[in-house]
């Protein structure tokens, strides 16, 4: 059964480590992150972006096979399926779908209009017993079509959007989605800790999480990150098992051409990258 991201994020921001929200871009992806979670006892959460809603054929059919997976496989940690980035519309289609969180990136608006829709759906998910997050500053980078600039947030901001009741509260603190460039200056510790003491208890999320120095996650969690999202590492995981796959000819050796073969070595990969930030984030056995 899906459930709300309430119970297990407060736990984790109680319990000083973060759960992961992985994206899911199609059956292996979905398969892959379950099972992996399963093992390692793990709360999860799936990530829907709207241009992953709209290659799955909509969020009701993410809702259905999401769910139908979950019983099938016989998972018993607590799954949340969360809209990653939404709009005003896409949030309330979500709801609609059956998901049992999502996230209203209101970055881009004055803070008033971020404020006014952010409320809105603070009631429709408090009457639907669903978990909301919200976000303030922008995350760099692009990721599915999200553009942002990457300015810090404001820690003022994000308490007004904290005090509207959300449940869980996404600042931009330098970091970026996709590969980190080289010259990268890092996570904003100053702009989070500020947040952080504004904010109290609420738990942070933290965006891009691919390729973030293992020190930094760990004082992103320690500074309230109760939360972290995973998605390039995964999709650049899946891309190299599945490219050496082919170079290595095993495309023409038997049935090796076969989908459910050929897709094989990336789920594997997944797997493992999952696993990996599973424990560094300090998820397993929190189930
Ligand atoms: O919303 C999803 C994420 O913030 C993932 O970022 O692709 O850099 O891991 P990433
Ligand atoms: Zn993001």
């Amino acid at each position: 059964m899906l459930v709300s991201a309430k119970d297990m994020i407060t736990k984790a921001k109680a319990g000083h480590y973060a759960v992961g929200q992985f994206n899911i871009n199609n059956l292996e992806w979905t398969k892959a992150i379950l099972l992996t979670a399963q093992e390692l006892n793990s709360p999860v959460i799936l990530g829907v972006s709207e241009g992953a809603g709209k290659y799955m054929i909509g969020y009701k059919t993410v809702t259905a096979m999401v769910s139908n997976m979950i019983d099938e496989l016989k998972i018993t940690v607590p799954v949340a399926l969360h809209l990653d980035h939404g709009t005003f519309e896409a949030c309330l289609k979500c709801i609609d779908a059956g998901f049992s969180s999502i996230m209203f990136d209101g970055s881009h608006y004055p803070i008033e209009e971020n404020i006014e829709k952010t409320k809105e759906l603070v009631k429709i998910c408090a009457e639907k017993n669903l978990s909301l997050e919200a976000e303030v500053g922008s995350i760099g980078g692009e990721e599915d079509g999200v553009v942002g600039a990457g300015e810090c947030a404001d820690p003022e901001e994000c308490k007004m959007i904290s005090d509207l009741g959300v449940t869980m509260l996404a600042a931009g603190i330098g970091n970026i989605h996709g590969q980190y460039p080289e010259n990268w200056a890092g996570l904003s510790f100053e702009t989070l800790a500020a947040v952080q003491q504004l904010t109290g208890d609420m738990p942070l999320v933290l965006h891009g999480g691919t390729g973030i120095p293992e020190d930094m996650i760990k004082k992103a969690i320690s500074l309230g990150v109760a939360k972290i999202n995973v998605n390039t590492e995964c999709q650049l995981s899946f891309a190299a098992a599945t490219r050496k796959y082919i170079e290595d000819g095993k495309d023409l050796q038997g049935k090796g051409f076969d989908p459910r073969k050929l897709l094989a070595p990336g789920v594997v990969a997944i797997r493992a990258t999952v696993k990996e930030k599973m424990e560094l984030f300090g998820s397993v056995g929190k189930a």
